[in-house]
């Protein structure tokens, strides 16, 4: 067994968010060697060969294409790899064909006795995070899936935008599935440590706030489609995540993330991943902050919970 390299990223998928994430990562000056594994291998070459032009220009960083064996000494390893979202196809739609992608890659990890944290992008991400989970039998600290940081993201902007504020003054968290039945945890929105409804005070655009609450959640979980729309995928944002995660790992920062972990009775809730607030550290989830939430949010968390389950049942992950 290879003894990790402290800042080694493989990225499995060089599509446009395995690329995009690469792109990031290697200006965040985060990872000493950034590895692109894909089954197109020429992708993979493409893509590092590009990214490679740019080192003049950042940190230094080692970039090359790689394969499975990459895995073995990586710190962290990121998959993008599947099957593309195409335009008015749900999340769920993907699922037999990435759910058998997810397989082989981690067939590929196992094979490697890779010790890295391994974070799971690739849709239906609470689902495919479930199915790593269970083919692997690896920890569940070990992998967990970017979840609904994107989302809480697209939230905080949309927030920061509708009251006139800096995006990182706003805090606030979408959980649950990364889908259509995330909720916005509205208990736990703060701009500046002033609770959002205590903000009101301090601010003149209010007139209507409980129907543009419901418009702004409407809006995050509507995101992705309307990008799918415009241009066919979406990259930037989520590769900023990426970086944001992959950050808080490689630096056991201790972050605060809603990423998709497994429920182990953690909000009454047992074997389905779905986002909740969690640290993460060098050992990947290192607590699942089991936050005070209202009956509202907590009803609403456990039918997303009851969302995914019933689509693990489909795939046959849980019993009927
Ligand atoms: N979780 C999130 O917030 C989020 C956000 C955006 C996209 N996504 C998801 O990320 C995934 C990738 O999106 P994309 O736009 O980069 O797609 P893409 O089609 O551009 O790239 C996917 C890449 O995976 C590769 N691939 C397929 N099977 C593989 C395997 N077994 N091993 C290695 N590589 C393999 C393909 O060759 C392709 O290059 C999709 O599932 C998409 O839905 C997730």
């Amino acid at each position: 067994m290879q003894r990790p390299k402290t800042r080694k990223v493989a990225i499995v998928g060089a599509g446009d968010v395995g690329a995009s994430f690469a792109f990031a990562l290697a200006q965040a000056g985060l990872a000493e060697e950034i590895a692109l594994v894909d089954v197109n291998h020429d992708l993979a070459q493409g893509q590092a060969l590009d990214l490679a032009h740019g080192l003049p220009f950042v940190h230094p960083v080692h970039i090359h294409a790689g394969t499975e064996a990459d895995y073995a000494d990586a710190a962290l390893i990121v998959i993008t790899a599947g099957a593309k979202q195409r335009s008015g196809e749900s999340r769920r739609d993907l699922l037999g064909r990435n759910a058998a992608i997810m397989r082989s890659i981690m067939d590929g990890i196992m094979t490697q006795r890779s010790e890295a944290i391994i974070i799971v992008v690739s849709n239906p991400v609470d689902i495919l995070t479930h199915v790593a989970l269970q083919h692997s039998r690896l920890p569940p600290n070990r992998i967990f899936g970017s979840g609904t940081v994107l989302d809480s993201a697209r939230f905080r902007y949309l927030l920061s935008r509708h009251r006139h504020v800096d995006a990182r003054n706003v805090h606030s968290y979408i959980l649950g599935e990364h889908g259509d039945s995330e909720i916005a945890a509205w208990s736990m929105t703060h701009v500046a440590g002033l609770p959002i409804s205590d903000y009101c005070s301090v601010c003149n655009t209010c007139a209507g706030w409980e129907q543009i609450k419901d418009e702004i959640v409407s809006q995050v979980r509507n995101s992705a489609y309307h990008i799918i729309d415009y241009k066919g995928s979406t990259c930037y944002g989520i590769a900023l995540a990426l970086v944001r995660i992959a950050g808080a790992v490689l630096r056991n920062e201790r972050s605060m993330l809603t990423v998709s972990t497994l429920m182990q009775g953690n909000f009454g809730l047992h074997d389905v991943c779905l986002s909740v607030p969690c640290i993460v550290g060098s050992r990947g989830i290192e607590l699942v902050a089991t936050a005070k939430l209202t009956d509202d949010e907590l009803a609403g968390l456990h039918h997303s919970a009851e969302v995914l389950r019933s689509t693990l049942r489909e795939l046959g992950q849980v019993g009927q």
